[in-house]
């Protein structure tokens, strides 16, 4: 695949998101040989740096943060393609200065992307900055804009987002990216469900008695209070990367694997998702806070101890919620999704728990009832796939027990490409499949809107957890069956 030239402007260029993500991605691009000749990287931001002083502060930033520490024939190669234009998000004076730069220096190519690594509630007036400063008028080259999630804070606010954007950016310039859609283990998902014949048939109400999607961090915030506060897991996690998760595993094969066919289908779920009435918010959802504990061995602090975060604060850091997708395929299915931070291991799974055989011929196993199957996909910490089945135990006795069948695909490869780095190869290329289409959005704030305005009229109080923990016992009220509860101690 050969590449276009082209520049690639990153807003929040000394901010969290492009330290711990878009940098090292870049870098790791550089290194596989993947960048396209004539990349340029422009980073703005408030400091009043030149280009050199900026590619001090990315060597430092990257040593820490590449694999296997920073090779300098690569660094040579990536330092040679960054620029930096100090100025303010609101000003009109650095984007000007940007404009001259991208006019001035011939080497610089004109298609243009920028990335928004920056808090969403500067989206609209980056934007504006840019058509202001003709930055958004495909003269030359073309111009696309990549806008990091949460898209807005709730159905109405991600309205008014969605218009403003499209005052100076049409539809096909947009790519709203989603990371999780970028690992390779959530487009396995796809791939194992619609190249094998073997699961379709069972891949339904009638066969499978629930599924839990689970995304534990034993991380907290980090420095991330001034984001994270306003927002808390739900928003955080919840809406985008656990819901688009359940969209891959609910969703009908569709026709062909376009951009379009495949977020149609994606729709298509969100859509039939059943709405939680204000009166059964409790009953389908579920929301704590870290208190202090011990995560791996070491002591931590709780979230309202947190530098930034406010003595008082109740929001969320660990959310759960109980879905169901309203269509002939999943009917009365329970989709248990969960996410926390401070929580006692790292891991991204989708769970799919079978029903139970409609006899139980083997009753002398030491158990009641035979464990029912599961398949599990798991994202993090490693590439797994793997399901649980029934097989005689070695003996003379007939004893059921449960095995492992491991689809070996855990850490196969040498070199697995992050998610940030495929997806900025896609936006570079123009591929829009693993980006976000407006109206997912939209009806991925339709299932949490109901949950985000009660919660957020009962303010005062919210249940903890130990950090450390596998989050609050109280949520497992979510679950229909007394059989049913959280796998935590999964690979
Ligand atoms: C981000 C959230 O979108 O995803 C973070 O804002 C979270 O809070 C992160 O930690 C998790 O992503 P990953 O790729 O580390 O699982």
């Amino acid at each position: 695949m050969s590449l276009e030239p082209c520049t690639l402007v990153v807003f929040g260029a000394t901010g969290n998101l492009a330290r711990n993500k878009l940098l090292p991605s870049l870098y790791h691009l550089e290194e596989a040989g993947r960048l396209p000749d004539g990349l340029a990287i422009i980073g703005y931001g408030r400091r009043e740096w030149d280009d050199d002083a900026w590619r001090a502060d990315v060597r430092e930033t990257l040593a820490p943060r590449v694999r296997g520490g920073l090779d300098e024939a690569v660094w040579e190669r990536l330092s040679a393609r960054l620029r930096f234009v100090g100025g303010d998000l609101g000003e009109p004076a650095g984007y000007t200065e940007l404009a001259r730069r991208l006019d001035r220096e011939t080497d610089l190519s004109p298609n243009l992307l920028f990335y928004m690594a920056i808090n969403p509630d500067q989206y609209a007036r980056v934007c504006q900055a840019l058509a202001t400063a003709g930055l958004n008028t495909e003269n030359r080259g073309w111009r696309r804009i990549i806008l990091e999630k949460p898209f807005g804070y709730d159905s109405e606010s991600a309205e008014i987002l969605e218009n403003r954007l499209h005052r100076d950016f049409r539809e096909e310039q947009i790519f709203r990216i989603d990371h999780y859609l970028g690992k390779a283990m959530v487009q396995n998902v796809l791939v194992f469900r619609f190249a094998n014949s073997l699961f379709e048939p069972l891949w339904n109400r009638y066969y499978i008695d629930h599924v839990q999607i689970t995304h534990s961090e034993q991380q907290g915030i980090a420095d991330r209070a001034a984001f994270y506060d306003g927002v808390g897991a739900l928003r955080d996690m919840l809406q985008s990367h656990l819901l688009q998760l359940l969209t891959l595993v609910a969703m009908e094969p569709p026709p062909n694997l376009e951009a379009e066919s495949l977020r149609d289908e994606k729709v298509k779920v969100l859509k039939s998702i059943r709405s939680i009435p204000r009166s059964a918010v409790h009953a389908h959802a579920f929301r704590a806070q870290y208190a202090g504990g011990k995560v791996a061995g070491e002591p931590v602090a709780g979230y309202t101890e947190e530098a930034g975060v406010p003595g008082d604060s109740t929001t969320e850091t660990y959310a759960s919620l109980k879905l169901y997708v309203d269509n002939w395929r999943w009917r009365d299915v329970p989709f248990y999704l969960r996410t926390g931070k401070r929580m006692a291991r790292n891991t991204s799974q989708v769970a799919i728990r079978f029903r139970h055989p409609p006899q139980h011929l083997f009753r002398q196993t030491p158990i009641d009832r035979l464990e029912p199957n599961w398949l599990l996909l798991t994202i993090q910490p490693q590439e797994c796939l793997s399901m649980e089945v029934q097989v005689k135990e070695p003996g003379l006795e007939m004893r059921a027990a449960n095995t492992r069948l491991d689809a070996s695909y855990c850490q196969t490869a040498d070199y697995q490409i992050d998610a940030y780095e495929s997806l900025l190869l896609d936006a570079i290329e123009g591929d829009r499949s693993l980006f976000l289409r407006y109206d997912e959005i939209r009806w991925a704030w339709q299932v949490v809107d109901p949950v985000l305005k009660v919660w957020s009229s009962e303010r005062d109080f919210i249940h903890t957890y130990p950090a450390g923990s596998w989050g609050p016992e109280e949520d497992s009220r979510l679950f229909d069956q007394d059989d049913q509860n959280w796998r935590n101690s999964v690979e």
